[in-house]
């Protein structure tokens, strides 16, 4: 765990960098730092190693105070990638990956060894080792500076603004391949940047500095959701916001909060009344604590259940999404995999609302016409499609009307708590 405790750095002539600052990250965690130029990224960055000193407060690593570790053995224990990832010219590949190894007196086969699975990860062939970075390509020359970057093994890695200047494919391909090794070797990476893409695609938590001043340190998701104040809204610009809104919401914040469900010891006469009642063409069936069993729609009752059924004999199985699911993901089940709807269930399996064509088209149309909110569907009809009368065959209309004289009691549906999916 690092901790910044109240830590301001102030240059000579007064120049600010960073400003009472508070925050703490977690072993093995993607830690991005992000700005303007002269916000402090570097400067508070840099601080970590002890390279710069603050002016007030403290630094913790592992409850640790580093200022009153040795400099040295703290800069050897973390990894530090400077801008555009600095190869040594004059010294081989294989010289520049194992540079802090050997500082750290490993053993010759353990250098070698590193070296070579190392490489092998980013796919060069052991011949490159002999190779200088001259006679690389921009592009794999950053690879040998990641991979340089975890050689010595070392748990904290900074990493100063690595894929500025290169270009988009291969900064996408670096990224990908930086956030894998960080998440395959559980390192902690402070990671300094310009780019809001960037940071939005690698990091756990995001610090976003301004003036030396710490705007807000949260998850991506949490920044573009609620962020702190107007400077982090135009940092993050209204497309990703509006993108991250359909993206990041999850289906209980859209979907329709009254399915229509019945009980499973209820007849088929008994749910199409109810079904009539309601303008749906389908219903769900539930146990006496309101947990999702199946559903029944009116085309299963006109076949199979003209003669007061049980429930349960006509019910299918039907698929249905938790709360929490993104609504991205129901978007693909619904457009994509074809559902007309899909249910959506608490942690105990009860129905508690359903997702809808309708709103999935809603949520779509908000986030690309970029409308402030996403609007809420209040209009039952078109949660589940409903049959006009017109539409109903003339031998159901019978018996619809058959059954219209019974009426279904009041509390069938019960919504309380309890019950396993069975
Ligand atoms: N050695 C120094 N002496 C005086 N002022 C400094 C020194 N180093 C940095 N500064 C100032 O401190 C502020 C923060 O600098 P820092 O290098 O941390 O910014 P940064 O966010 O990394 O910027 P960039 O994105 O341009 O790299 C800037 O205003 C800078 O001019
Ligand atoms: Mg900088």
């Amino acid at each position: 765990m690092i901790e910044f405790e109240n830590v301001s750095k102030v240059y000579p002539g007064n120049q600010v960098a960073a400003k009472d600052i508070n925050m703490s990250f977690e072993r093995g965690q993607f830690i991005v730092f992000i700005g303007t130029s002269g916000s402090g990224k570097t400067t508070c960055m840099r601080m970590i190693n002890r390279m710069i000193e603050p002016t007030n407060g403290r630094i913790l690593i592992d409850g640790k105070d580093i200022a009153k570790m040795d400099a040295v053995e703290l800069r050897r224990r973390i990894g530090y990638v400077i801008q555009q990832i600095g190869l040594m010219p004059h010294m081989t590949i294989y010289d520049n990956i194992t540079m802090v190894p050997k500082l750290l007196k490993w053993d010759k086969d353990k250098q070698r060894e590193t070296a070579l699975r190392l490489l092998e990860r980013v796919g060069m062939p052991e011949s490159y080792l002999d190779r200088y970075p001259s006679e690389l390509s921009g592009g794999q020359q950053q690879r040998i500076g990641v991979i340089r970057a975890l050689a010595a093994d070392q748990n904290i890695i900074l990493m100063d603004e690595p894929f500025g200047a290169l270009d988009p494919i291969t900064r996408d391909s670096l990224q990908t391949l930086i956030k894998q090794m960080q998440q395959e070797m559980g390192k902690t990476v402070i990671f300094v940047t310009h780019d809001m893409d960037e940071a939005l695609s690698l990091a756990d938590r995001i610090a976003i500095l301004d003036k030396g001043e710490l705007i807000q340190f949260d998850t991506p998701d949490n920044i573009l959701l609620n962020p702190a104040n107007k400077f982090v809204e135009d940092f993050l610009g209204e497309d990703r916001m509006n993108q991250a809104r359909s993206t990041t919401q999850t289906v209980d914040q859209i979907m329709y909060r009254y399915p229509v469900t019945i009980n499973k010891n209820q007849s088929t006469l008994q749910a199409l009344s109810k079904m009539r009642e309601h303008r749906v063409d389908s219903i769900f069936v539930t146990d006496d604590d309101g947990v999702l069993l199946g559903v029944v729609d009116v085309f299963d009752i006109d076949q199979r259940g003209r003669h007061n059924e049980p429930l349960t004999d006509l019910m299918k199985t039907c698929v249905y999404v938790p709360e929490n699911t993104k609504i991205r993901d129901a978007i693909y089940s619904i457009m994509k995999l074809g559902y007309r709807n899909l249910p959506v269930v608490d942690a105990e399996y009860r129905i508690t609302g359903i997702m809808t064509r309708a709103a999935v088209v809603e949520s779509i149309y908000n986030s690309v016409w970029n409308e402030e909110e996403t609007a809420e569907i209040v209009v039952p009809d078109v949660v589940q499609t409903t049959p006009t009368d017109d539409s109903v065959p003339p031998e159901l209309q019978q018996v619809l009307e058959e059954t219209e004289s019974q009426e279904p009691a009041a509390d069938q549906v019960a919504v309380t708590a309890g019950g396993d999916l069975k």
